[in-house]
């Protein structure tokens, strides 16, 4: 595992595996809300990852001789309004990047960036990147009696970075550590909490005190607080419903920590105690959980994992006389899908859902090595109105979601402190919830 999380490091990183050429990338654009307000600017991952420039309106051009940055110039009149701005000058002195411009110099500047390189590495999903560098190899093109080669190969830069991405450092690390922390802190509040005197919003409203409380930004994906049948809904984020004594909550909610993500889910009782019918359910989808931890092993991919979920689901469905015939027919019939309809794991990060490559170069399925983070979250979901399912699991929706860091020793559970067996979670429903008011 890398020790040193330095810009200037992963900037070299990068330039070795796209064979020392030159790379392009953008920040994230500020986005309309309505009229003329905006959402709260969150930067992009891959780009902060690189250099660490919070601001939109910027641009990275890494190459070996040097790394520029383009970015907006201070703007008193844009300052008294939305705050301090880096610009050019300030920006040498402080971040990782031999030189800034005005980023209105950048279709002047650009060219001579990109001239004398083979290929240019961009994203291909980001239109506005790659209309500036067309533009750049254009002009490049057109310009005669030249002595220095003229790019001519454009090549995706997005799974570059995510390669870079998908081993964290000890630094990136420790931030992950405190994200799964301070979510899990969150969620043992929530059950504290909830009861069906509460609704949704208030639980949600709980979570992100707690997350900033505590230091995070906020959370790091729409949290999903869904009371009984709402579970069923994969990403339901409306979260202003009533609960209902005798119905499960299932609160799918993580913290964004110096930019990384926690991704936990826990399913409760708004009454603190399990029926015999969720207990059932619960237990399977628990027995699961743990088996698929279990085979967090160096080595092994995330398809093993979702392979091995998938089993032990399949079989508990056979048992309970939910499903009927053989467990490998069953999954590969798209039967299991009905109850359990989406993986197990994804990598976690900077983003929720890391944006890092599942495959590698040879197109083989990556393998699990030190420093790689992902969650796992077996769940099973009963429509209220399958015939196939006896009626006492009927609306019943239950996940259960930890975040997995490998070590060279295996899987560390960042997210083990968090309840998750039936007495672990009767238990942290009955604490007295004003101890997470104000610590
Ligand atoms: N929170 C979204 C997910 O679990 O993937
Ligand atoms: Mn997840
Ligand atoms: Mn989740």
């Amino acid at each position: 595992m890398q020790e040193l999380t330095s810009y200037r490091n992963r900037q070299k990183n990068l330039l070795e595996i796209i064979n020392n050429q030159v790379a392009v990338i953008r920040s994230n654009d500020l986005v309309t809300r309505n009229h003329d307000t905006e959402f709260p600017f969150r930067q992009s991952s891959s780009f902060n990852y690189l250099c660490g420039f919070g601001e939109h309106d910027s641009l990275l051009v890494i190459s070996p001789a040097k790394t520029t940055l383009f970015l907006r110039e201070t703007d008193p009149f844009l300052e008294l309004w939305m705050g301090k701005m880096m610009g050019t000058q300030r920006a040498t002195d402080i971040l990782d990047v031999d030189e800034a411009y005005d980023i209105k110099e950048l279709a002047e500047k650009l060219p001579e960036l990109l001239d004398d390189h083979q290929d240019v590495y961009v994203d291909f999903g980001d239109e506005k990147a790659m209309t500036f560098v067309k533009e750049a190899m254009t002009n490049l093109a057109r310009r005669k009696r030249k002595k220095t080669q003229s790019p001519h190969g454009l090549k995706n830069l997005y799974d570059y970075v995510g390669a870079l991405r998908l081993v964290k450092d000890n630094n990136e690390r420790a931030r992950m550590q405190r994200s799964a922390d301070i979510a899990g802190l969150a969620h043992r509040a929530a059950m504290a909490t909830a009861n069906k005197e509460r609704n949704e919003a208030d639980i949600e409203n709980l979570m992100e005190f707690i997350f900033k409380r505590e230091g995070a930004s906020g959370a790091a994906y729409g949290s999903i607080i869904a009371g009984g049948e709402n579970a069923l809904c994969l990403h339901y984020i409306e979260n202003n419903s009533n609960f209902k004594d005798g119905d499960l909550i299932l609160i799918d909610a993580g913290a964004e920590f110096q930019g990384y993500a926690s991704d936990i889910t826990r399913t409760f009782p708004v009454s603190g105690k399990f029926t015999e019918a969720q207990k059932e359910i619960y237990q399977l989808v628990l027995d699961a959980q743990i088996a698929a931890i279990a085979l967090s092993i160096n080595g092994k991919t995330l398809d093993d994992i979702h392979n091995e979920t998938c089993r032990v689901l399949c079989e508990g469905l056979v048992n309970l006389g939910i499903l009927e015939g053989d467990v490998k027919e069953l999954i590969a019939n798209g039967e299991l899908k009905k109850y359990y309809p989406h993986g197990t794991s994804h990598w976690l990060g900077m983003d929720v859902h890391d944006q890092c490559p599942y495959k590698d170069e040879n197109n083989e399925t990556i393998k699990l090595a030190p420093g790689m983070s992902f969650t796992i979250e077996p769940g099973l979901y009963f429509p209220t109105n399958d015939p196939n399912i006896p009626e006492k699991y009927r609306g019943i929706g239950i996940r259960i979601e930890d975040d997995i860091m490998m070590d060279k020793d295996g899987a560390v559970n960042m997210t083990a402190s968090v309840p998750k067996t039936i007495s672990e979670v009767e238990r942290a429903c009955s604490e007295d919830p004003s101890q997470f008011l104000f610590l």
